[in-house]
């Protein structure tokens, strides 16, 4: 794929060689995001930064991936703070806002909203979550996350076993990642959900049509037995009919410590897109883990600036003039190790 001028909508988009490109421009960003040197190669750039659902980790590290690189950035966020809560269309939205920016990321809580809106935009658009459809960034940081945890153990995406738990059916992440899963060879996926929160059939199909090895279970502790990656997901709740809908499912699946020593291979590593829901109910994924250092969340959150940081650069051209237009840091940086 070309990157420069193109918009960032669906994983669709990407042949196994894009993604080995994005993963290589990210890693060459790790002295930046380590604030070990500065770039100023997007200095006078704006990122047009529209958030019309909630977002924490997502709307804040595009907003440093676009600072690190030296650009600024403009927020957007909610619905209700914006002119669409007067009626505006997402046509009118894009034509305005994308003559103040040159990138926009967006999120919003219908499906296909975002490539509405990149249709009408003047300037490249990046998909930060369009509804239960896709978030195509996620998927990428995620992939990088593995192949990062798995290099420690001299191995590679080719090959891997990986168990995705919880909400198949809403959660965007495990969309987007299962079609990237698809560029790899002899992938074995495990999917674990209630039978009512399955993984969209046109992926499972996807997935075996690209000759991985599919399974599906209700069964947490078998399905978490004998793979690389536990991938668990929070129950997205505000996207089902009622709450009382989605309590039905709260808390059906917890791993937690004595959970993972029981049932998960020593090196298993264990993976969320975050938010992980706390509160007692729910629970997905417990606090005890905080200490296992296997437990790779941290880690996918710090490696969302690298892939997002990449993905500016390579879609406003500048992949190769980063370090051009960089020097050392002069303030104390000490103690912010990955
Ligand atoms: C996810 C999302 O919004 O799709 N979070 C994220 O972007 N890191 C998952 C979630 O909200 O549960």
């Amino acid at each position: 794929m070309r990157f420069a001028g193109s918009h960032v909508l669906s994983v669709g988009q990407f042949e196994r060689g894009d993604v080995e490109a994005v993963f290589a421009v990210a890693d060459r960003m790790e002295p930046y995001a380590n604030r070990h040197r500065i770039t100023r190669v997007l200095e006078g750039a704006i990122l047009g930064s529209m958030f019309f659902e909630p977002s924490t980790r997502t709307r804040v590290s595009f907003g440093s991936a676009f600072n690190l690189l030296g650009g600024e950035v403009r927020e957007t966020t909610g619905i209700e703070n914006s002119a669409i809560a007067k009626g505006e269309s997402l046509y009118d939205t894009a034509r305005v806002l994308s003559g103040y920016s040159d990138v926009v990321a967006m999120r919003h809580p219908s499906e296909g909203s975002v490539a509405e809106f990149a249709a009408a935009s003047r300037v490249p658009v990046i998909n930060g979550g369009d509804g239960s459809n896709e978030h195509p960034t996620q998927a990428l940081l995620d992939l990088y996350t593995i192949r990062s945890e798995l290099s420690s153990q001299q191995r590679g995406i080719d090959g891997l076993r990986i168990a995705l738990v919880g909400d198949l059916r809403f959660g965007r992440t495990v969309h987007s990642l299962c079609k990237l899963l698809c560029l790899f060879e002899r992938v074995s996926i495990t999917l674990v959900s209630p039978a009512e929160l399955r993984m969209p059939e046109p992926i499972v199909e996807a997935l075996r049509e690209s000759g991985h090895e599919v399974l599906e279970s209700d069964a947490m502790e078998e399905g978490i037995a004998h793979v690389d990656i536990v991938y668990s997901t929070r129950l997205q709740e505000e996207r089902f009919a009622s709450p009382k809908e989605a309590a039905l499912y709260r808390g059906r699946f917890r791993l937690n410590q004595q959970v993972y020593t029981r049932h998960c291979d020593p090196n298993t590593v264990i993976m969320h897109p975050l938010p992980r829901d706390s509160r007692e109910p729910a629970r997905e994924l417990d606090d005890d883990l905080n200490d296992n250092p296997n437990l790779a969340i941290f880690r996918q959150t710090d490696n969302g600036v690298l892939v997002r940081m990449a993905l500016f650069a390579m879609i406003l051209d500048v992949a190769d003039q980063v370090d051009e237009h960089s020097r050392d840091v002069r303030w104390y940086t000490g103690g912010r190790s990955r």
